[in-house]
């Protein structure tokens, strides 16, 4: 096996999801590359130290710019909040670096065109880590939609619900919390929640030409953790947009962190001709299929328990019937990546469709802002 040495920016909730993946990836996929965990960076010395000998790191930086500037290192992992995702992936680019880049792709779509310019410009290999995409159930929707079983789509809905920001008391900013600070994170739920929604909705209903949308902010303002004060809240606590898919569908998209009784609901459901299906992140192997042609007798929702071997990448795993969970789409999208590294026909989501979101997101706030209809920038 071909080593791949990596070096991870972050030792987060993300860190630790891409760490596993990359240490069991070999383990069940039969695969040319293998991901060696060369380096680990993150500021604090102590806590990225500890994080190395966890999950087993040969060596630790703590400035992400020497991590790129070694010569031992093939992949640079970025794993950090999402104002430091261009200047890291640019620089690793310039560098001749991979990028495995986690989402959203850029603070904004101005930097995802920075970052998509510099990956293609040094014609390294990049990945944005949309990880819903490699759920087996969700791949199944795919292969369902792509076979024509659905007929023409009339709806696209999805839904991202959480409940932990409702107390005024929660402050902003700091591990984990950077995403309640503009500053760090962007946008609130759009960019962090809904991306992933729209991440699927393009992959599996195809480009977005434009969008209504409202945004809200509950809580106005919440002490910052880095200055100690009570400051302005400038992300959207709340989104919910329409839109018009460029293959004539409608799409209705929600998301909120004000959802009391919700903790990931990431749902979605697509109505078409002959059939509908619905997924729910809260039990992820499962398919929820109807499908009109089936005799008037048994026609009825059927549950999918997406768990045999000829159903996408369960073969894999166990025995039909016993179903794997959130961690594996990770280890899935490693698998993928190094396979794509091999065959020569690299995985997605890459940059470029990491800037389609960005773009469908800037639309949203846009929207938002000016309370109108907004074209949404197509990708080439
Ligand atoms: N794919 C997904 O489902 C998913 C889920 C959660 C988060 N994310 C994305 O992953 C990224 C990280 O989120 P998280 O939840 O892991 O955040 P986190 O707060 O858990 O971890 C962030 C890490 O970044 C490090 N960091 C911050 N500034 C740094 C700097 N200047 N140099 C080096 N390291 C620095 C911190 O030390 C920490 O280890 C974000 O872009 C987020 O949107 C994606």
């Amino acid at each position: 096996m071909k080593p791949l040495r990596i070096g991870i920016i972050g030792y987060g909730f993300m860190g630790r999801a891409h760490s596993n993946a990359y240490r069991k990836v070999t383990n069940f996929f039969d695969l040319e590359y293998h991901p060696v965990l060369q380096a680990a960076c993150a500021r604090d010395e102590g806590k990225v130290k500890a994080f190395a000998e966890r999950w087993g790191y040969a060596s630790i930086e703590t400035d992400w710019r020497k991590l790129i500037a070694r010569d031992d290192i093939d992949v640079i992992d970025i794993a950090v909040p999402n104002n430091l995702h261009a200047e890291m992936a640019i620089a690793a680019a310039k560098a001749g670096k991979m990028i495995l880049c986690e989402k959203p792709l850029g603070f904004n779509a101005k930097d995802a065109e920075k970052m998509t310019a510099a990956v293609e410009k040094a014609k390294v290999a990049n990945m944005v880590w949309y990880n819903y995409r490699r759920c087996p159930a969700v791949v199944l929707a795919k292969q369902l939609i792509d076979e024509g079983k659905l007929g023409r789509i009339f709806h696209y809905r999805a839904n991202f619900l959480q409940d932990w920001t409702i107390s005024a008391d929660l402050p902003q900013g700091g591990a984990a919390l950077w995403r309640l600070d503009v500053k760090a994170a962007g946008s609130g739920v759009t960019g962090d929640l809904l991306a992933h929604c729209i991440d699927t909705a393009l992959w599996l209903n195809g480009g977005i030409k434009d969008v209504n949308a409202m945004t809200e902010t509950f809580i106005k303002e919440r002490k910052h953790n880095l200055t100690g004060k009570v400051e302005k809240v400038g992300i959207d606590d709340a989104c919910a947009f329409l839109c018009h898919f460029n293959n004539g569908s409608l799409g209705l998209f929600e998301s909120t962190r004000y959802a009391r009784g919700h903790k990931a609901l990431y749902t979605f459901e697509v109505n078409g001709e002959h059939a509908s299906l619905k997924w729910d992140l809260h039990d992820l192997h499962r398919l929820q299929w109807f499908d009109h042609r089936d005799p008037g007798i048994v026609r009825g929702w059927r549950s999918i328990h997406v768990s045999d071997g000829d159903q996408p990448y369960m073969k894999n795993w166990w025995v039909p019937g016993l179903q794997i969970g959130y961690e594996h789409s990770f280890v899935h999208q490693v698998a993928d990546f190094l396979k794509g590294l091999e065959t020569g026909t690299p995985a997605r989501p890459n940059f470029r469709d990491g800037l389609a979101t960005d773009y469908v997101v800037d639309a949203i706030l846009a929207s938002a802002k000016s309370k109108k209809w907004t074209k949404v920038k197509q990708v080439k």
